[in-house]
């Protein structure tokens, strides 16, 4: 089933090109609908204006209060008729009313194997370099719904990525990043699929 896909981001956007890459090779079926950013010089709005799609730069700090940004947002998402809001790289908090009204329709992807180095100030070369500071051999990505914590949501897809002594945080950033743009191509295909049941916290991937 084709999904309409709202992705937010705050960076550069690797993890957006992926979906565009399994997109544009028809290993997906959705569409973006929408790419929008709470940073204003995102490389990831290039890359959306590079393959024609629509893009909003959209920040809390330009409303008068959080509700004309949350209403803002919300028209945004009606208007594209958004099935699916997909959180790649994205710093910002969603507004709790947006997470009610998307129950188990957002997700994200977050560099390490959540529960583990993850919520509030775990973003970016950060996660890796606690990883590597804590001394754990095994690290990762996860995809999660999103619910009103950081990084709280149900688990839907973990890949791990065995530690060697030498590697350096920036290496270890590279190397799971590759790993993010798999499973997060590979949980849209399954959200795609209606492959998921959420049973309380666990998500079951009927194969
Ligand atoms: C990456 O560190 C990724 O782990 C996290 O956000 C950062 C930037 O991702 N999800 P992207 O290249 O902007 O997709």
């Amino acid at each position: 089933m084709s999904l309409n896909i709202a992705v937010m981001i705050s960076g550069s956007g690797s993890n957006l090109q992926s979906i565009i890459d399994a997109i544009e090779k028809n290993s997906l079926k959705s569409e973006i609908k929408i790419v929008i950013s709470n940073t204003k010089n995102a490389y990831g709005l290039v890359r959306a204006e590079k393959h024609g799609i629509k893009s909003r730069y959209l920040s809390k700090k330009n409303y008068n209060s959080p509700m004309e940004y949350e209403e803002e947002l919300l028209e945004i998402l009606n208007n594209k008729k958004i099935d699916l809001i997909v959180l790649a790289g994205y710093l910002g908090i969603v507004p709790g009313e947006i997470i009610k009204h998307y129950k188990n329709k957002i997700i994200n992807i977050h560099p390490s194997l959540i529960p583990s180095f993850c919520g509030k100030g775990f973003y970016g070369l950060t996660v890796h370099e606690k990883v590597l500071e804590y001394g754990v051999k095994v690290t990762g990505a996860t995809t999660h719904f999103v619910d009103e914590g950081v990084d709280t949501g149900p688990i839907i897809m973990q890949e791990p990525f065995k530690i060697e002594d030498e590697i350096t945080a920036e290496e270890l950033q590279k190397e799971v990043l590759k790993i993010e743009h798999k499973i997060l191509v590979e949980t849209l295909g399954l959200i795609e699929n209606k492959k998921l049941e959420i049973n309380g916290r666990r998500v079951l991937i009927r194969r």
